[in-house]
């Protein structure tokens, strides 16, 4: 396995990005970037946010992309009446909204349905207590060789990383649950380098990685695979 505990990627003392904004930008590129070249492909993601992506929808609709978004059902709700008012009537796209707790049981129903992907992006609650599960339920719904994906790495509750409002919202809840170096610690990090490499033997496409946006590939044959 080529990942360790002592992955340059994965190594403290990086660098953050200065210009957040740019550095988002540039994350939104290299996922249309991705979705462009899988036409055709599933695609999972794992927190759909609170703002209407046009661009990336309209990518998902031009390249018959079959998208499942997960996130609370009033932002489900919200993105569905988007999408209608902007005439991006696609019944390929589909919101699962969960009215209470996480979007950890619409990925198990997603499992119970067999359902698989080429592509799940995990960009959620970015808590160890919410997303460890969401990650683990995830595995059980890529492909051979499909791409995981994740974003905002390092973000830390109790850090001061630069982060937007919908993680400031889960900074607050999750602050009280944790101790200061718990809070301290990324928990995305955690999830990836402690659990999903060592355990699943996924591997790091460097090609589309750097500190804070790291895209894993599943092994092309394993047990817990769907075929
Ligand atoms: C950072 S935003 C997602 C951004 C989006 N992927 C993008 O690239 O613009 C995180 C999303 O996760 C959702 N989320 C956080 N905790 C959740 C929970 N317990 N259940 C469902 N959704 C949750 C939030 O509602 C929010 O919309």
């Amino acid at each position: 396995m080529s990942t360790d505990l002592h992955d340059p990627l994965f190594n403290p003392s990086n660098r953050l990005p200065n210009n957040y904004r740019a550095y988002r930008r540039m994350v939104n590129t290299r996922l249309l970037q991705i979705l462009r070249g899988n036409p055709g492909c599933r695609f999972l993601e794992i927190g759909v946010g609170p703002i209407l992506r046009r661009e990336l929808f309209r990518t998902i609709d031009d390249n018959c992309i079959e998208y499942v978004g997960l996130d609370l059902e009033h932002v489900c709700a919200k993105r569905r009446a988007d999408l209608a008012a902007a005439g991006i009537a696609n019944r390929d796209i589909r919101f699962l909204g969960n009215v209470v707790g996480t979007y950890l049981f619409n990925l198990i129903r997603l499992a119970r349905h067999q359902e698989t992907f080429d592509i799940i992006y995990l960009d959620g609650n970015h808590s160890i207590y919410v997303d460890l599960a969401a990650a683990i339920a995830a595995v059980r719904l890529l492909k051979p060789s499909a791409l995981f994906l994740f974003d905002d790495v390092r973000f830390a509750f109790g850090g001061r990383h630069i982060i937007n409002a919908s993680t400031q919202y889960a900074k607050r809840e999750q602050t009280e649950q944790l101790t200061e170096d718990e809070a301290n610690e990324p928990h995305v990090t955690i999830i990836i380098r402690d659990y999903l490499i060592p355990l699943f033997g996924f591997e790091v496409e460097r090609s589309l990685s750097d500190p804070d946006w790291v895209a894993l590939r599943a092994p092309k044959f394993t047990p817990w695979i769907r075929t």
